[in-house]
């Protein structure tokens, strides 16, 4: 059987990472005036430069061979054309369908599902229109002036990121808040201040199922019908977005006002679909649809470049390189724009919840590494807190710096100073400083790969084409893995024993191991029956469902 740690190519880019290991990135430049040239690519508004990478020409080749003899351009196809490549849960993956703005028919079952996207997006339209012309009423007559999404993980994530990346394009008489954290503090806070007249909450779960969600969903609406409404009056308040209509229902939710989507959206990969509600609400339904077709576009892009100059490829072997063969650990992704400031927990979950597998396809054990730890924040903020560690410290860490080039009227000298502090950190991470000449122990070695993406502005079309370019990445590394990017068993068992243990609690049961024993009595001191049971309850339904 095929071994990927056996083949030619992977044990000719070992021997690459040998030869090259001293090599200097900035040579790289003396010896090839044109690396930069060769070494950048635009995909619509979307420029990337991944020229300053301890990659020599040589090695790039290889890794190019690399994803030419992997399963790639298979998988690739099977993904796009709705075929069960989510082998363990055994179903297709077809976010890529959610933003196919065309008439392509996607056939899953032998049934075209794009006129169930269609009349989905529809209701997104007439639902997003009613609500932000103030058409949509809450139970007293009045408009809608705040939406608090509830849901977690991937059903808070994107849209989460996306509305505050697209601030600026927001309905000025709306305002959004994302709650997702089981810790009460979180819906309290929000609640806090809010009119439940004005207020509309969506409850965002593939499942109906989610802890955290049901929890905080079942706390809102507390909280409404204390503070206002009747049972009845639900309906105007509540919607939800879920692939489980009939658990939404059983929570008081209309059924004209349960946006559906389907089990083959993975919860990462979801903000294109119902999910995105929240984005149509903020930006406007033309806007969400701006970012559906810039991810449309990236995925075309995907599909029809030479591998040589496709993106999500480059960027896919770029993370390869360092992980399987430098021995990087990590990589961090840096947004020289503060609206973006979620996006690196939203690529944390993506990549690590997708990639973070040590099994193959058919479930035997990899021997080698698979996802990175993604992690970051923003610049210039990350200048003055993490970045010395990645100048001087013993770690070698891979960056990618992310801004969009048009400043915003009336800061133009601030956008001047990000961009060139991102440029200016970039440079000095290849460089490193040598005042002091080799031997000053406090100079900077440099040598430090990074690569830039620049947007030309921050669109919904080009925020959409960002994040299906980092969809596509991880993909591709999943491929090369021969891994499934698209299940998180390791995330259900956790949800799996945390519902065990509240159900137990008062069992006093040594199954659990003396640690878990020995600290669960301390936290059942805190707590009566009722309150105790109430969360085992989400628990309880939450067991079964499956994402
Ligand atoms: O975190 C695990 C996960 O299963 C994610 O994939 C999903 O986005 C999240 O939980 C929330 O699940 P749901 O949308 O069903 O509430």
């Amino acid at each position: 059987m095929f071994q990927l740690t056996r083949s030619v190519t992977w044990q000719s880019l070992l021997k690459l990472r040998e030869e090259t290991a001293n090599d200097r990135i900035r040579d790289y430049f003396v010896r090839d005036p044109e690396r930069f040239n060769k070494m950048s690519l635009r995909v619509g508004g979307l420029f990337l430069d991944y020229s300053k990478h301890q990659i020599s020409d040589q090695v790039l080749d290889r890794l190019l061979e690399l994803a030419h003899h992997s399963a790639l351009v298979q998988r690739r196809a099977q993904m796009f054309s709705g075929d069960i490549i989510n082998v363990t849960e055994d179903r297709p993956v077809l976010h890529t369908a959610l933003r196919n703005l065309g008439d392509t028919p996607v056939i899953v079952d032998g049934k075209d599902v794009m006129p169930e996207i269609h009349s989905t997006r529809e209701q997104i339209k007439r639902f997003s229109e009613a609500v932000r012309s103030g058409e949509w009423k809450g139970h007293s007559g009045e408009r809608i002036r705040d939406v608090v999404n509830i849901g977690i993980g991937g059903s808070d994530l994107g849209p989460n990121m996306a509305c505050r990346a697209l601030l600026k394009h927001r309905h000025p008489e709306l305002n959004f808040h994302f709650v997702s954290n089981v810790d009460g503090a979180h819906i309290q806070k929000v609640l806090r201040g809010l009119n439940p007249a004005t207020t509309l909450f969506i409850v965002s779960t593939k499942t109906f199922s989610t802890q955290e969600t049901l929890l905080n969903a079942r706390t809102a609406r507390r909280w409404f019908l204390e503070q206002a409404g009747e049972d009845a009056d639900i309906g105007a308040h509540f919607v939800a977005a879920s692939t489980n209509r009939k658990a939404a229902m059983e929570f008081g939710i209309r059924e004209e006002n349960v946006f559906e989507f389907w089990a083959w959206v993975g919860g990462r990969y979801s903000m294109w679909s119902s999910i995105g509600l929240p984005i149509a609400l903020a930006i406007g339904f033309d806007g969400f649809i701006e970012m559906l077709q810039g991810a449309w576009e990236m995925d075309q892009h995907f599909l029809q470049a030479p591998l040589e100059q496709n993106m999500p490829v480059l960027m896919a072997l770029i993370g390869i390189w360092y992980i399987n063969f430098v021995g990087a650990e990590t990589q961090a992704i840096v947004p020289y724009d503060q609206a973006l400031h979620q996006l690196p927990a939203f690529l944390q979950q993506l990549d690590m919840e997708s990639n973070g597998k040590s099994v193959d396809i058919f479930g035997r054990p990899v021997d080698y590494k698979t996802g990175p730890i993604v992690w970051g924040q923003t610049g210039s903020n990350g200048q003055h807190a993490f970045f010395q560690l990645l100048h001087q410290g013993t770690r070698y860490v891979p960056i990618d710096f992310i801004a969009s080039l048009k400043p915003e009227p009336g800061v133009e000298d601030h956008h001047f100073a990000l961009l060139t502090n991102m440029l200016a950190q970039a440079n000095a991470f290849m460089e490193g400083s040598q005042q002091g000449g080799d031997l000053d122990p406090y100079s900077c070695p440099g040598n430090r790969p990074s690569s830039v993406l620049l947007l030309d502005e921050l669109t919904p079309r080009n925020l959409g084409a960002l994040i299906a370019l980092y969809e596509h990445k991880v993909f591709v590394q999943g491929v090369i893995w021969n891994i499934n990017s698209f299940d998180q068993w390791g995330v259900q068992l956790g949800k799996r024993i945390a519902g065990e243990i509240s159900e137990r609690i008062d069992e006093r049961t040594q199954d659990f191991d003396a640690s878990t024993q020995g600290l669960l009595s301390l936290v059942r001191e805190h707590f009566p029956a009722s309150e105790k049971s109430s969360a085992s309850t989400a628990k309880k339904k939450g067991s079964k469902a499956s994402r």
